[in-house]
């Protein structure tokens, strides 16, 4: 079986992406610290434990399994933090990607597949986001993937390792079967803190900006399924195992909703509206960010089929739920 190496397979994104590689024949072998994973989402091979700060543990583990391509998920995602705590960002995302390559290259170079993400636009006024913008990041969250971007052609330039940028834009949903889902430590983000206050297990959402140059006021996000997510991960490991060439490409649902959008499809799932209020803007909150898909489209076949706001929003209750149950919250 084909193997390849999954750092943060773990975590959400990349513990759905395990399971597509599974199914589509490939063996995922994951590499993470579990620090923000957890080893009950590691189902679909074996789990080496392990920090990519760790430079001889990386070694070990590239040499033991020589994978023929690797998806690099591996890294903190916490915009805020990063502002406050801007070393613990470039330490661990910069150099650990730099500690990744270099033992990749010294086992042959395999190809990789990279997690980016839409932070790399910043401010951009752009209605739709295409990869051929400039990309000037805001936050040192965003500075580092766009740094590892960089990278990634300096080092393919150098030793002819291929690459695909995979630039998510907001990440949500869960495992239609329920067998994974997504569980942040702290939890930031939108849907989960929605079903949360639909639940009754917080007070209420705040609602960050109201006066956004928008339909309602609120910003605009492109909510993309995290199984859409998956199979374009492999689909992206495949064309690279074929020969492609690097490339770059924005995964998103290529449509845009509000904040009151998400309120409302979170309300209609539980069946229970939720309480909210209206709160100041969350510095470094662009208004509107929605992709241009046409590239993944074109080049990697794929399209988001499980994206509806709706689909998003019951998947995540049916794993919020779930969880509930079993961590008794
Ligand atoms: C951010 C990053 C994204 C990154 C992700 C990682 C930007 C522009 N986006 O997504 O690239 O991959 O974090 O975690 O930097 N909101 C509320 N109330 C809440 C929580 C959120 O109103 O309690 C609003 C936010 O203001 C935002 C939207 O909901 O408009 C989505 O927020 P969130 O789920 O945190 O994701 P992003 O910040 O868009």
């Amino acid at each position: 079986m084909t193997k390849i190496l999954v750092t943060g397979g773990a975590g959400y994104v990349g513990s759905h992406a395990c399971k597509a590689l599974a199914a589509a024949g490939y063996e995922p072998v994951v590499f993470d610290s579990l620090i923000a994973g957890h080893d009950w989402a590691v189902n679909w091979g074996p789990l080496e434990v392990g920090d990519l700060l760790d430079r001889d543990r990386i070694a070990a583990v590239v040499q033991e399994y020589r994978p023929e391509g690797v998806i690099h998920f591996a890294s903190f995602a916490y915009v805020g933090e990063s502002v406050t705590n801007p070393g613990k960002y470039w330490r661990n995302n910069v150099t650990g990607a730099i500690n990744l390559l270099d033992e990749l290259v010294a086992c042959g170079a395999p190809p990789i597949v990279f997690s980016s993400s839409c932070t790399v636009y910043g401010m951009s006024d752009a209605d739709y986001l295409s990869e051929t913008l400039p990309i000037a990041p805001i936050n040192p969250y965003g500075n580092t993937k766009r740094a590892i971007e960089i990278m990634l052609s300096d080092y393919e330039v150098a030793t002819g390792m291929r690459h695909t940028i995979l630039r998510y834009f907001n990440a949500a949903g869960c495992d239609a079967e329920g067998e994974i889902g997504e569980d942040h430590d702290p939890e930031t983000h939108l849907i989960p803190l929605a079903l949360a206050a639909a639940a009754k297990d917080r007070d209420r959402l705040s609602i960050f900006g109201t006066d956004y140059p928008t339909t309602d006021g609120t910003c605009i996000r492109d909510y993309i399924h995290v199984t859409d997510l998956a199979d374009a991960h492999v689909r992206a490991v495949g064309q690279l195992l074929e020969g492609a060439k690097s490339n770059v490409f924005n995964l998103g649902a290529g449509e845009g909703y509000s904040v009151r959008d998400v309120v409302d499809a979170v309300g209609r799932a539980v069946g229970a509206d939720l309480p909210v209020q209206d709160a100041d803007r969350r510095a470094g909150d662009p208004a509107r960010l929605v992709a241009d898909i046409s590239h993944a489209r074109d080049v990697l076949g794929w399209s988001p089929e499980h994206s509806s706001l709706d689909n998003i929003v019951t998947t995540a209750w049916n794993w919020y739920r779930s969880r509930r149950q079993i961590v008794g919250a």
